[in-house]
């Protein structure tokens, strides 16, 4: 989507011998800047430094890294040295995992010397089916968009939001925003409430620019005020992204959103979960308990990053020194507290069954 009316991905390759190219989202809003991934350990570093986040992006970044990988040794040693080192810098997205499972089973079979041209293939196509898969769910999420519109008789349309689920955190379009950018381009009046989304601030630095940048009317608030808004009346709709989402419906998405999912099933508010295939783990029976949830920097809770006056990036503390701070990063939402789903091929039920109808070729999955 546009960046100041260019367009751009979030990651792309250029070239024979590619080179790949990301966004560097950590000094977004602030600066825009373009950086190159050129091995492998480079992908395993944006990707553990945040620099790529959001569950499809990582899994993309991931397929080109095990690409890059191939490239500086196509041995199987090497391969799954590089598959290992990409697979320990996030374990909640299990989106990494699926990518990584992907580009092994394309790659291994081949001699060496095939193997590093059939991987960039290989990762230019789950990049590209992740664009796909993202508008087919802007399509889906339209159509409760539009009648949510309809009801309101063309007022505009409220939805909440929790940390960044939009192009930023996938190739292109995103998952929860991709709703939001399908029925603004439609011509229905849309508002979104940005949550802030403590510590790292992915609403207000990525969903707040994102948004802006597509003309997207839209209001930051603090996490906090989401349960009050609900209460008033203000919110039609909350959307939301997910980082894996369990057989049963569960969903792991970013620290709050469970509080929002409360607020939301106490005050009528539908709650939806935009998600494609590749963020569901069929090999979990339930979430609650059972998905890893990353645990990072008590740094990021005490201290703050934003831009000074004097237009440098600063971080500065907001504790006493040495306060003790713990930093879950994702939150596991009941599938009781989820309306439905939005994936690529429809809108499902949040269960087993619900999910099944939607993929009845993972009814053989063990869970
Ligand atoms: O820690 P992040 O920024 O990688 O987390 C991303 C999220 O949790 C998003 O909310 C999102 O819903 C999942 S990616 C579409």
């Amino acid at each position: 989507l546009r960046i100041q009316g260019k367009f751009y991905r979030t990651i792309w390759a250029l070239g024979e011998a590619p080179t790949v190219h990301i966004i560097d989202q950590t000094l977004l809003p602030h600066r825009l800047e373009i950086r190159t991934l050129a091995r492998a350990a480079d992908a395993a570093e944006a990707i553990a430094a945040m620099r790529v986040r959001g569950a499809p992006l990582i899994g993309a970044t991931a397929a080109y890294g095990y690409a890059l990988g191939a490239r500086e040794d196509p041995a199987d040693a090497g391969l799954e040295r590089v598959r290992d080192q990409l697979l320990s810098t996030r374990p909640t997205a299990v989106n990494l995992r699926w990518a990584l499972d992907l580009m092994r089973a394309a790659v291994l079979p081949l001699p060496p010397a095939a193997r590093a041209s059939a991987a960039f293939e290989q990762a230019a196509s789950i990049a590209e089916a992740d664009v796909v898969s993202c508008r087919a769910i802007g399509g889906h999420g339209l159509a409760l968009i539009e009648q949510l519109a309809a009801r309101k008789g063309g007022a505009a349309v409220n939805v909440l939001t929790h940390c960044n689920a939009g192009w930023l955190a996938a190739v292109d379009w995103g998952t929860a925003l991709a709703p939001v950018y399908a029925a603004h381009r439609a011509g229905i009046a849309v508002h979104v409430w940005v949550d802030e989304t403590r510590p790292r601030n992915q609403g207000a630095s990525l969903t707040a620019y994102e948004l802006a940048g597509e003309g997207v009317a839209h209001t930051l608030i603090a996490d906090n005020a989401g349960g009050h808004l609900m209460q008033q009346g203000r919110v039609d709709l909350c959307l939301v992204g997910s980082d894996r989402t369990a057989a049963n419906g569960d969903v792991a998405n970013k620290i709050g959103t469970y509080l929002k999912a409360l607020a939301a099933h106490d005050n009528g508010v539908p709650f939806y979960v935009a998600l494609p295939c590749s963020t569901l783990d069929w090999g979990l029976a339930s979430g609650v308990g059972s998905i890893p949830i990353e645990e990072r920097s008590a740094r990021e809770v005490t201290h703050v990053t934003g831009l000074a006056a004097d237009g440098t990036l600063n971080t500065v503390a907001i504790a006493p020194p040495g306060t003790p701070a713990a930093n879950p990063a994702f939150d596991v939402t009941p599938a009781r507290l989820v309306t439905g789903l939005i994936t690529e091929r429809g809108v499902a039920a949040a269960s087993r069954g619900g999910l099944l109808h939607l993929y009845p070729e993972q009814a053989g999955t063990p869970a």
